[in-house]
């Protein structure tokens, strides 16, 4: 602190190529500016440009990144960190031909229903900072491992510990005291799990599949979570075709997610709304499905995020750059669309404007990588490139 009681404001320079996702500032939709500089300051962007410009007398710390890139940290909009226990043995066997189906969850919801509270506390933080360390410095998460009252409660309360964004998936898959009625545990849901969890939640999310929710039941869900306060996300179109995408649109959700099987008029119905279609390509990895066709989507002119959708099921993964890698690779995205969708994609998709850029008055969250550019995300997959997380203006 100076004498104001203001922490001192820190220039990072040396920028050899920094993505700020405003194209006004620099080249190209990402805004690409070469021999760049940041000055952060109480948490905030306060100014950014070529470093040949950094204002005089702003700044008492200079942190030189030595030409690395550096771009916004991602946002990971999709995730299930609230959980107990692992699925291995569920994904060799499906390495080995089995086909995926949302019952697994159940295995889950047994396991975290019968974990403690610290428990569960831990294994969220150990995700979150996982995460962390892969440059994510937002990251949504849902409850649904719970599913009853009690459960999902804790789960969000366990949740607020540690992030912002919080998303109450009271269906996610009938749990098993209500094999065979379905309905009666939508009623649940609608009666009894939204009225006591709404207020710990952001968003209200419902699996929209074969052999979880259908699309009368997920609209009941929606709308009741929308009467609550919340506002509507998706999970749709992943084990197969379905009205997820098209429910979506009608309740002018955030996101749709997954949206790996879709028809023609499920790509115009997103084209024409404001829904984001956020991709989960470590879901199809893990369950060795088909990829969702991202080129499709964005030609378009639908709007792309990426996330990993962290779960013991389908995707137990955190890395974002994993993610981008896949995204490249087999959706068909290119290296800067595929940056872009995880950043400032993943801040549409949970309508933030504070976050997913690096431009004046953003949150002062970015990552500064081992490697010239941020194409090297894609182009060397699997290698540790992040190298420093910038969250809140601090270096974590
Ligand atoms: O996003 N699709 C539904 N939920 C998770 C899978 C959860 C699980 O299998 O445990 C997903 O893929
Ligand atoms: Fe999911």
């Amino acid at each position: 602190m100076d004498e104001s009681g203001q922490a001192p404001w820190t220039v990072v320079d040396n920028i050899g190529s920094l993505v700020t996702n405003d194209p006004e500032l620099g080249r190209g939709p990402l805004g690409v500016i070469r021999d760049a500089a940041v000055v952060i300051g109480d948490g905030l962007v306060r100014w950014v440009g070529p470093r040949s410009r950094i204002p005089q007398g702003s700044s008492t710390f200079r942190h030189d990144l030595g030409g690395r890139a550096a771009l916004p940290g991602f946002v990971d909009s999709h995730s299930h960190l609230v959980f107990a226990g692992d699925r291995a043995d569920e994904f060799a066997a499906r390495m080995t031909g089995a086909a995926y189906e949302a019952g697994g969850i159940r295995t889950t919801i047994a396991a975290t229903r019968d974990a403690s509270d610290a428990e569960l506390d831990r294994n969220t933080a150990r995700l979150v900072a996982e995460s962390l360390r892969s440059g994510t410095t937002t990251i949504e998460s849902k409850s649904g491992y719970g599913q009853s009252v009690a459960d999902e409660l804790r789960s969000l309360e366990i949740l607020a510990r540690h992030t912002g964004e919080a998303t109450l998936l009271a269906a996610h898959v009938t749990p098993p005291e209500y094999t065979g009625r379905t309905d009666d545990y939508v009623h649940l849901v609608i009666d009894e799990m939204i009225p006591a969890c709404a207020a710990h939640a952001s968003w209200i999310d419902v699996f929209c599949e074969r052999g979880a929710f259908d699309l009368d039941q997920s609209r009941a869900v929606l709308r009741a979570g929308v009467s609550a306060g919340l506002v509507p996300r998706v999970h749709g179109n992943q084990l197969g075709y379905g009205p997820g995408v098209q429910l979506a649109v009608e309740l002018e959700a955030a996101s749709v997610d997954h949206v790996t099987h879709t028809t023609a008029s499920d790509v115009d119905a997103l084209a024409a709304s404001s829904t984001v279609a956020t991709l989960l390509p470590g879901a199809d990895f893990c369950t060795r499905a088909k990829y969702p066709d991202a080129r499709t989507l964005l030609d378009a002119g639908v709007t792309v995020a990426l996330a990993a959708d962290c779960n013991p099921g389908t995707s137990y993964t955190t890395s974002i750059p994993f993610c981008i890698a896949l995204a490249v690779r087999e959706l068909g995205m290119s290296p800067d669309e595929a940056v872009w969708a995880a950043t400032a994609g993943g801040a549409k998709a949970l309508r933030r404007n504070d976050i997913g850029r690096i431009t004046v008055g953003a949150r002062a969250d970015l990552i500064a990588l081992d490697a010239p550019s941020h194409i090297h995300l894609a182009y060397r997959p699997g290698v540790p490139l992040i190298r420093e997380v910038w969250k809140d203006g601090l270096l974590r």
